[in-house]
């Protein structure tokens, strides 16, 4: 399953990108609409880039009224990606969604790095999600987490369905010729292929601790990536910064990791997710 990592991708812009998706992901929505960080909002860098986008959006109201009835004309299926400011907004806009149709799953964002977190602990805010929705909950947590894996053990227990690793790190890049930084807030969230081996890390990790569904992400630019994903225990494929230099990636991964499976002697990418975790070497047949 290949879906677009939430922020990467407007499928209102590019429906064609969309349709090459298995599910769409839409950008982190919060309850009232924000205008995001003051420019420079975005910086290549060394093995990727960083953004300080700070969640832009319509907010809920919009979203659900404008953007969801457009959306679902695509005919992929939809996952609204949620983040607020406290455990109470996350709940909101849970409860919100519950009863729309168009959506099969809600994405908890509990780590952007470009906005003030919410001061409740990842479980707590599962908790008061999942008290308001029947809906698939998938956790998306931050790399940045010492203890990722008894995070994931909490929000596994708190209700999660499944996670999505990773959200980008904060990284800062300065001007060549002034030394200032180049975000005009300063700090930025990283991504690209500079974050996959974090990102490999903390899918295996996770999925040794919890075996929960997990949604990999994190620099892949290739099918290889992906099967590297898919290894280390993820059942889903997120294309992020890939998206903003190759739109056409969805199908290319795609084939490229339908390649991958065949030389190995999988049929399917399930048969390749946690063969990190297995005993033996896997080997090319
Ligand atoms: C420009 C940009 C905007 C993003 N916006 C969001 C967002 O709204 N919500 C979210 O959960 N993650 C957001 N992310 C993080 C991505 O979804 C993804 O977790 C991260 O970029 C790692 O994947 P990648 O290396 O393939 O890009 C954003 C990333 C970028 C580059």
């Amino acid at each position: 399953m290949i879906l677009n990592a939430s922020g990467c991708l407007d499928a209102l812009e590019a429906p064609e990108v969309a349709r090459a998706l298995d599910v769409f992901v839409t950008k982190t929505v919060t309850p009232q609409p924000r205008e995001g960080n003051r420019p420079v909002r975005i910086a290549e860098t060394e093995a990727g880039m960083l953004n300080s986008i700070g969640l832009e959006n319509p907010g809920i109201e919009k979203l659900l009224a404008e953007k969801l009835p457009r959306l679902a004309e695509l005919g992929v299926p939809l996952w609204v990606s949620v983040g607020g400011f406290a455990a109470g907004d996350y709940a909101d806009l849970c409860g919100q969604l519950d009863d729309r149709d168009e959506v099969t799953a809600i994405e908890l964002n509990l780590s952007c790095p470009n906005v003030d977190e919410a001061p409740e602990s990842a479980a707590e805010i599962v908790s008061a999600a999942r008290m308001q929705t029947r809906k698939t909950l998938y956790a998306k947590l931050s790399p940045a987490a010492t203890d990722l894996p008894d995070t994931a053990r909490a929000v596994q227990a708190a209700g999660a369905d499944g996670l999505t690793l990773v959200n980008t790190m904060r990284g800062l890049a300065l001007d060549e010729k002034t030394l200032q930084p180049r975000l005009g807030r300063e700090t930025g969230g990283y991504s690209g292929p500079g974050l996959k081996p974090i990102a490999l890390a903390a899918v295996y990790q996770c999925y040794g601790a919890t075996r929960m569904p997990i949604a990999g992400m994190g620099g892949i630019t290739t099918g290889r990536d992906a099967l590297e994903f898919l290894a280390a225990g993820a059942s889903a494929i997120g294309l992020g910064t890939v998206l903003f230099a190759d739109p056409d990636a969805p199908g290319r991964v795609r084939r490229e990791l339908a390649e991958e499976l065949a030389s190995r002697g999988l049929s399917a990418a399930d048969d390749a997710t946690g063969l990190a975790h297995s005993s033996g070497p896997v080997t090319v047949a």
